[in-house]
């Protein structure tokens, strides 16, 4: 792809946080950003145009998919970046809830790529600029699942970088640290926490370090700027963090630290013990 010229953008989850921020620059920028949400629409007008995607819904992801192609013939990138976290010691989460974390952070990935590759595939050319987390490379304590759908979404990527490359198709992760967005307000949380889990008070005091953290984390801004350089460079690598520097640092202090003393760390990090 020639960085010089307008890109065809598809972002999901676009109607708040780090989506909307990726809409506003890149278009901004020149690009044609699709932005969608499940509810779009009620929103003023704006420099991007606005479709309805559930990545829930095979039919929903398809549709909007095929609307992008008839208006524009080609998605040139896509920014998987719909999702949402689910909070709770694992314990207390249903497998209900477990299910729909996962068809969200994980599944709702694969139906967009499903629903994009043909197109890029015939055209020789893409990118997937996929939103992990921090959580996608540490496991955060009271956020199993939430971890777990970003654990599975970073090897989903690492094998979709090596199944497409003949395409002339990349795909890349962007590991955010806190990002001051909706996330907090939008966590679910576990079905059976509260009074009369056994892990009621560990939980609420991880949680209350969660919530800060994320009230302090940085503006989606910086991660759509990550977004935009990735977009325009050449070839990506495999993953990129973005945030503060103490949680970025975190990424290298997993790979240097014994695991228990990082374990440790991690437990004092969120005000957590042993006994
Ligand atoms: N904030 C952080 O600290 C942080 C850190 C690391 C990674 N992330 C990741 O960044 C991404 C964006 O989150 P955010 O922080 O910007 O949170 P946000 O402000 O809550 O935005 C989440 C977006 O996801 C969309 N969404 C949720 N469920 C969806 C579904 N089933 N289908 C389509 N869209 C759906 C929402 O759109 P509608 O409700 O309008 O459909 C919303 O636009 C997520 O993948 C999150 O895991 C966030």
């Amino acid at each position: 792809m020639d960085a010089s010229q307008g890109r065809v953008v598809l972002i999901t989850g676009a109607s708040s946080g780090i989506g909307r921020a990726c809409a506003e620059l890149l278009s901004a920028r020149g690009h044609t950003v699709y932005a969608t949400s499940r509810q779009p629409g009620a929103d003023a007008p704006t420099a991007w145009k606005w479709l309805e995607l559930d990545v829930t819904r095979d039919d929903s992801v398809q549709r909007a998919v095929d609307a992008v192609l008839a208006a524009e013939g080609r998605i040139d990138v896509v920014v998987n970046n719909a999702g949402y976290a689910l909070a709770g010691a694992l314990e207390d989460c249903s497998v209900e809830q477990a299910r729909q974390q996962l068809d969200t952070n994980l599944l709702g990935v694969l139906r967009v790529c499903k629903a994009v590759l043909p197109s890029m595939r015939a055209r020789k050319s893409g990118l997937f600029i996929h939103i992990s987390s921090l959580g996608g490379a540490v496991g955060l304590p009271f956020q199993g699942l939430y971890s777990a759908s970003k654990f599975a979404l970073e090897g989903l990527t690492e094998c979709l970088r090596i199944e497409v490359a003949p395409f002339g198709i990349e795909a890349t992760l962007l590991q955010p640290g806190d990002v001051k967005t909706r996330l907090t307000e939008n966590r679910v949380l576990a079905s059976q926490a509260g009074p009369g889990s056994a892990y009621q008070v560990q939980f609420e005091t991880a949680l209350r370090t969660i919530e800060a953290d994320e009230r302090d984390g940085v503006p989606p801004e910086d991660v759509a700027r990550r977004v935009l350089e990735l977009l325009e460079r050449g070839p990506v690598r495999v993953r990129y963090s973005v945030g503060k520097l103490v949680q970025r640092a975190a990424l290298l202090a997993k790979w240097v630290l014994p695991s228990r003393t990082f374990e440790q760390l991690l437990m004092s990090l969120y005000g957590l013990s042993r006994s």
